[in-house]
């Protein structure tokens, strides 16, 4: 098992990766709490909840399962939870333990942050997106208006990541979140992405041991940015690398249609090269295409979007500051920056990309 520590202005928390953690989660989630609130989705629950459970025998513990899937991270949802908190009598000692992918976390992150202006919140992470989603403190819900629009800056307890549970995965699910943990080693250094692609060099390679030997490496790229920029402010804007167009392809297709990470994919392959032609320097672009390829993951722009839309989308970004557009760009791997690119640049690059 590995253990980091995070510190960051709102908190101070534990993390532990390791395989088989869930059935010895008791070992680290606090026993003084009054009770315990696990909140997982219809498809988690099956496989995972009984060992919690069993791992959390002879304390007072409740479990709400929600329906599986993105449309469940809404306000209805939500209140239903709180409700059903609220009936159980949860006091302000108790602890909501989130036990599923990003959906669960952060739905259950934010009741943790509200129920009684706050209780205390475990997350214990199911799906290998759900590295980057655990760690960093940001909880919340979508809005019919957009995703992620309500919520909180509220740090776990402690992150329980169990490297088994990745077996269990969809394939299309593990490939997803690896393109996450593709950004984080771009993100990095080269030698994080050397040995990321050495590792785990196409999909036959894409196992739950392999996958979780790097996950550590990974969560420590987001959580040395989260340490040193929690709200947002400078530095972690870099994890937004590949968004600003994966966002607009992930709208465009119709939220669900492509996986985040399919279209994040898609998003760093552009993002180096408009980085190459912003700096007029050479990056390893076809080098990470061929390794997504290999991976199954997509790399161009699905058929039938437009380039003048996906302008559109990308205008709205949050990073955009007054209409312009801002782009997470590399200079080489491991080197990034925020900057600001003139519309015909990103448009030129675009039109080509998408040729
Ligand atoms: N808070 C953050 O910083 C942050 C960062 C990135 C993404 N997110 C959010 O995370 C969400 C996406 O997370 P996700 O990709 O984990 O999605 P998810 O939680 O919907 O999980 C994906 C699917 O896998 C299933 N599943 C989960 N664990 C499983 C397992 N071990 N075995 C079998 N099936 C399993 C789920 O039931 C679901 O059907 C989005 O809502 C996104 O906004 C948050
Ligand atoms: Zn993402």
């Amino acid at each position: 098992m590995e253990k980091k520590m995070i510190r960051t202005q709102t908190g101070r928390y534990p993390i532990y990766v390791g395989r088989d953690l869930l059935g010895h989660a008791g070992q680290w989630i606090k026993p003084e709490h009054s009770g315990y609130y696990i909140v997982t989705d219809s498809h988690v629950a099956p496989k995972y909840l009984p060992v919690l459970e069993k791992a959390l025998e002879g304390r007072k513990v409740w479990h709400y399962t929600i329906p599986a899937g993105e449309a469940s991270k809404n306000l209805d949802v939500y209140s239903r939870v709180i409700t059903d908190m609220l009936e159980k009598k949860l006091d302000r000692q108790a602890c909501v333990i989130a036990l599923g992918g990003g959906v669960v976390g952060d739905l259950a992150g934010f009741v943790a942050a509200t129920y009684l202006r706050g209780v205390a919140f475990v997350q214990i992470p199911t799906t290998l997106l759900a590295h980057d989603s655990s760690v960093g403190g940001k909880v919340g819900i979508d809005h019919p208006l957009g995703k992620n629009l309500i919520g909180a800056f509220y740090p776990p307890e402690a992150v329980i990541f169990d490297t088994a549970a990745l077996e269990t995965l969809p394939p299309r699910e593990m490939k997803s979140g690896f393109a996450e943990l593709a950004k984080h080693s771009l993100i990095q250094s080269a030698t994080f992405y050397h040995d990321l692609k050495a590792s785990i060099p196409d999909l036959s390679a894409l196992s739950a041991d392999r996958v979780g030997a790097f996950l550590m490496r990974g969560i420590s790229v987001k959580a040395d940015i989260v340490e040193q920029d929690e709200r947002e402010q400078g530095l972690r804007t870099f994890l937004n690398f590949g968004h600003t167009l994966g966002h607009a392809i992930e709208k465009e297709a119709g939220f669900g249609t492509l996986a985040h990470g399919e279209a994040v994919a898609i998003g760093m392959i552009f993002a180096m090269k408009l980085s190459e032609e912003y700096y007029g320097l050479a990056l390893p672009v076809q080098e990470v295409r061929e390794w997504f390829d290999r991976l199954g993951l997509p790399t161009r722009v699905p058929d039938g979007q437009s380039a003048d839309r996906l302008m559109a989308q990308m205008k709205y970004d949050k990073k955009n500051k007054n209409g312009h557009y801002r782009f997470v760009l590399m200079q080489s791997v491991g080197h990034l920056s925020t900057n600001q690119v003139p519309e015909n640049l990103v448009r030129r690059v675009l039109e080509s990309f998408m040729r």
